[in-house]
């Protein structure tokens, strides 16, 4: 199959979260199955051209948009398999790939210009991500000459669909009339791609069933509802090839199951980089991530100063709404030697706190798949977690999976539930039950690789490629 990626994110080009780890080893997975895979791209001023070999230009294209055209240039390279094209345009790349007021009409004209691409060459499968991909999902619905191209949509977060005024579809040629759901003058980019797409999909099963409900629903949940026949949950995996303790060239030593010496040399050697006492004994919680609501960042706060009384130290890295950054740089100023905050983003260290961390923290309040609990059972880090979305798909406790478990879960929203999964954590850990090696075995062994979840996406394109045929 021809299959045609858009994405606002992929990674290693620029990253914010995980859509771009998706959008950036998923058509490589693809593409080892055997299919034609393009991914388009905005070209972000921060990508490093020189790094990534991109050419300096590639062809142009002159771009309907309003009353005027755009000029865009669409450099590409191949990366495993995979062609990965840049749009390059002054009014689309900037140095962040979020967070401007004109965001709407960026994406839009985004949408308008992979769309101008493809003409010459119909896919047999559009596959737009998340609000910034979504105005494609509509706009191929109705270009003559992708009469033959089915379209997806995949949901990686319905907190954000995108809510503009209704002007940018008038930019890009689309009609104005309106989804029941948007108010008068406004455009919803995700309920247009989810009303429009042949399928539409999310990254994890049990996210595919919540978003159904009003509490998930993002107010989407009624729309979402009458395309419950063509929705599907299919799990994120992650590029395990990357994320391998055996040889990630960003850790101090390597190590597998069946020999873990190495992870206590990761662990003293994280302790030592964050200013932590270098303590065989103390177990090391790891955070990675938005310091975000989203992310449960309420009761991370709540339940830290506990954890540390408990004995526990604290590895944090992230960003976030600066209320909560305030409120944790006060809290690592007080525990020195038990609390260390890097807020910012750095991959490498990213990967020296999966791989030196006993636990990995991921209370969210909703998380469409969540990565980071993938990644840290990859690096034998126990994840601790909030049995919601994907992460109720990949965790599984070990108090009620006896020998089986791979982590830690707990239900309510609450700070004392959380606080009660750390406690039984701890308990393990400290306890001799089960030999912690062997649990870090198993949760190493577990396979969260694309291999499945490629396929199950193979089996979603045919499906839409049937309902466009029948259409
Ligand atoms: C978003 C979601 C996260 C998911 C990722 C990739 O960032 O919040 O749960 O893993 O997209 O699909």
């Amino acid at each position: 199959m021809r299959i045609t990626f858009a994405a606002a994110e992929v990674a290693p080009y620029a990253k914010v979260g995980g859509l771009a780890d998706v959008a950036g080893s998923l058509p490589q997975a693809l593409a080892a199955l055997g299919h034609d895979v393009r991914v388009y791209v905005p070209y972000h001023r921060t990508i490093d051209e020189a790094k990534f070999g991109i050419p300096a230009s590639g062809r142009t294209r002159s771009v309907p948009y309003g009353a005027a055209h755009a000029r865009i240039e669409y450099p590409e390279i191949t990366r495993d398999g995979a062609r990965v094209v840049f749009v390059r345009s002054f009014r689309i790349g900037r140095d962040k790939v979020y967070g401007y007021p004109d965001d709407a009409k960026r994406y839009a004209l985004f949408c308008r210009a992979v769309l101008a691409d493809l003409a010459d060459g119909p896919p047999d499968v559009v596959h737009a991500h998340d609000w910034h991909a979504a105005l494609l999902v509509p706009l191929a619905a109705k270009a003559r000459e992708l009469r033959g191209s089915a379209t997806a949509f995949t949901i990686h977060n319905l907190a954000y669909q995108g809510r503009t005024s209704a002007d940018v579809l008038r930019l890009v040629g689309l009609a104005r009339s309106r989804l029941a759901i948007e108010g008068r003058d406004e455009a919803n980019p995700m309920a247009r791609a989810i009303a429009a797409a042949d399928v539409v999909s999310t990254v994890s099963e049990r996210y595919a069933e919540e978003i159904l409900t009003p509490e998930f629903g993002e107010g989407l949940d009624g729309l979402l509802r009458e395309r419950r026949d063509d929705l599907w949950g299919i799990t994120n995996g992650i590029d395990t090839n990357f994320f391998d303790p055996a040889r990630d060239p960003h850790i101090g030593a390597h190590y597998t199951a069946d020999d873990q010496k190495g992870k206590a040399a990761c662990k003293a050697a994280l302790q030592k980089e964050t200013g932590l006492s270098v303590d065989p004994a103390a177990p090391v919680f790891g955070v990675i991530g938005r310091l975000v609501e989203q992310k449960g960042v309420d009761l991370l706060t709540a339940v830290a100063p506990w954890l540390l009384e408990k004995g526990g130290q604290l590895v944090v890295l992230g960003t976030g709404e600066p209320a909560y950054e305030a409120k944790w740089r006060e809290l690592a100023a007080k525990a020195k030697g038990k609390a260390a905050l890097t807020l910012g983003f750095d991959a490498a260290l990213a990967q020296r706190i999966y791989a030196g961390s006993d636990f990995f923290l991921m209370p969210s309040r909703f998380e469409p798949c969540g990565l980071g609990q993938l990644i840290s059972l990859r690096y034998g880090t126990i994840p601790i977690v909030r049995a919601v979305g994907g992460l109720a798909d990949t965790v599984h406790d070990l108090d009620a999976h006896a020998g089986k478990g791979n982590g830690f879960s707990f239900g309510k929203y609450e700070a004392a539930a959380f606080a009660d999964a750390i406690q039984r954590a701890l308990h393990r850990y400290r306890a001799d039950g089960e030999p912690w090696s062997a649990l870090r075995a198993r949760a190493m062994r577990e396979d969260h690789s694309w291999t499945a979840s490629a396929k199950r996406y193979v089996e979603m394109y045919a499906a839409a490629s049937k309902a466009r045929r029948a259409a």
